[in-house]
């Protein structure tokens, strides 16, 4: 089949500079959302129809398999999808989404289109509380579907209709290119309503087939920032609801995000206020504590990440304990074990099975061997203001507290560092080494105090 994604719309109400399909849902344009979704149902074409913002919809979405239709002028849903006929195989039937309706499950979409079958004319509809503003599903006596209705152009009675039409349809495109080029704008809106196609079917003695889709959400569509926190929300709890349906134990639902994809092994926790995104998984048994944000990473079996921690593009092993307010930077690699403890930056540093850096610490650019003690306050000075140079701690290290490695540098095996000392040179197997320092002590001191008036 053919899918057509319309986007060409300007959404004015969003009171933004930024083209309305190109907000952010879960941290993704809801246009990519759709995408995703219509990618499920393996399209031969996928054409999307750009208007507003053309340029930066096509630069935010491109893809191998994506087409672009511009629609210069925003004439109406019937004149948009004519913009996209000649990208489509007339052999196949045609189904019309929304670019920004976001959250519509590829199983109804599965069902309007089986319904519709290959030469039919198939609408997604549901039923509203509160219909205004929507077209109306119009039928007969017999219930069947005789026209759409839109709320501007619609009688009183016609208003009364609470069936309305999400505005998905699947249509046979042979016929496409015939009714949409008789469409006419005599309308209120002066727009070529692609809902005006039903009729045309009609008339050719199709019959309209109506599918609804499971969740009234599943078509609700961002016009303004309040609709778009509101699916945020709702995405955010269908994403929650199924972390619990897989055995996550969440401290609360409505205080996580997930803005791309978790995965999660058995007994896995999360506090509240977590947000993950990118691609993130927790083996089985991690155990996250509240405010922490985690994007890109990979977190072991039995790890514990205490509150407050930020990692971002990294790999912690197993039985690790990171935090509370510690921070992995991209390129931070924790073997089993590894503690990094309270206000502890480690970036693009591999750092060995058991070694343990609990304090105030920087560790970048550098790799630790195993069972390393890093003391408190001890940095890594990997920057000589133009290169960034390694460090090499090797296995069994213990790094005194208040330690600077200047880099490149290498300590060896079992080596000792005093407090407070600067590492310029390499430190060999072993010993004990000590910056020059020497200790004097004032008898008799008296500290000064504040003088008055
Ligand atoms: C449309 C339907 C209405 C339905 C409603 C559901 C028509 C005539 N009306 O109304 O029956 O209840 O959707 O939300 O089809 N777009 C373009 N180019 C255009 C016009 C629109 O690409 O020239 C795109 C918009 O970006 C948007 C979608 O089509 O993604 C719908 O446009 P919108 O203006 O919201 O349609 P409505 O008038 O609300
Ligand atoms: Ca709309």
């Amino acid at each position: 089949m053919n899918i057509v994604i319309l986007a060409a719309g300007t959404g004015k109400r969003m009171r933004s500079a930024l083209p309305k399909v190109l907000h952010p849902l879960a941290g993704r344009p809801l246009l990519a959302h759709v995408i995703d979704t219509a990618r499920t149902l393996e399209p031969t074409r996928l054409v999307v129809v750009i208007g507003h913002g053309a340029d930066a919809v096509r630069t935010a979405v491109a893809a191998p398999d994506l087409q672009f239709a511009v629609q210069e002028q925003q004439l109406g849903t019937g004149h948009a999808v004519q913009q996209a006929l000649p990208l489509l195989d007339s052999s196949v039937p045609t189904l019309v989404l929304y670019g920004d309706v976001p959250l519509t499950r590829a199983s109804t979409l599965q069902r309007l289109c089986e319904g519709a079958g290959h030469d039919g004319y198939g609408v997604l509809t549901v039923t509203l509380d509160n219909p205004a503003g929507y077209g109306r599903i119009v039928r007969d006596a017999a219930g069947k579907v005789e026209r759409i209705v839109e709320q501007k152009d619609a009688t009183p009675e016609q208003q009364a209709i609470r069936e309305i039409n999400t505005g998905i349809v699947a249509m046979p495109t042979a016929r496409l290119q015939a009714w949409l080029a008789a469409l006419k704008n005599n309308n209120s809106q002066g727009e070529f309503y692609l809902t005006d196609v039903v009729e045309m079917a009609i008339d050719a003695g199709i019959d309209i087939f109506t599918a609804q889709p499971d969740d009234e959400w599943e078509t609700l569509g961002v016009n303004s920032k309040q609709q778009l926190a509101e699916l945020e929300r709702i995405h955010q709890r269908n994403v929650a609801d199924a972390l619990l349906v897989a055995g996550v134990t969440l401290a609360d639902p409505a205080r996580i995000d997930v803005r791309g994809s978790l995965e999660c092994g058995r007994d896995v926790s999360v506090d509240v206020n977590c947000v993950f995104e990118g691609r993130v998984t927790l083996a089985d048994n991690v155990s996250i504590g509240p405010n922490c944000v985690i994007r890109n990473a990979t977190i072991g079996a039995g790890t514990r990440v205490d509150a407050f921690t930020h990692i971002e593009g990294a790999e912690v092993g197993a039985q690790a304990v990171v935090g509370p307010y510690a921070r992995l930077r991209p390129g931070a690699a924790l073997a089993d074990e590894v503690h990094i403890g309270n206000f502890v930056e480690v970036k693009n540093a591999v750092i060995g099975r058991g070694s343990k850096a609990n304090h105030l610490s920087y560790v970048g650019d550098s790799e630790v061997g195993t069972r390393v003690n890093i003391g408190a306050g001890t940095i890594t000075c990997n920057y000589d203001g133009a290169n960034k140079l390694r460090t090499v701690i090797e296995d069994d290290v213990f790094v005194g507290s208040d330690t600077q490695l200047v880099a490149p540098v290498r300590v060896g095996r079992g080596a000792t560092i005093a407090a407070g000392t600067t590492v310029w040179k390499d430190v060999a197997e072993g010993v004990l080494v000590m910056n020059d320092k020497t200790q004097t002590g004032k008898q008799g001191y008296v500290r000064p105090t504040k003088k008055k008036g």
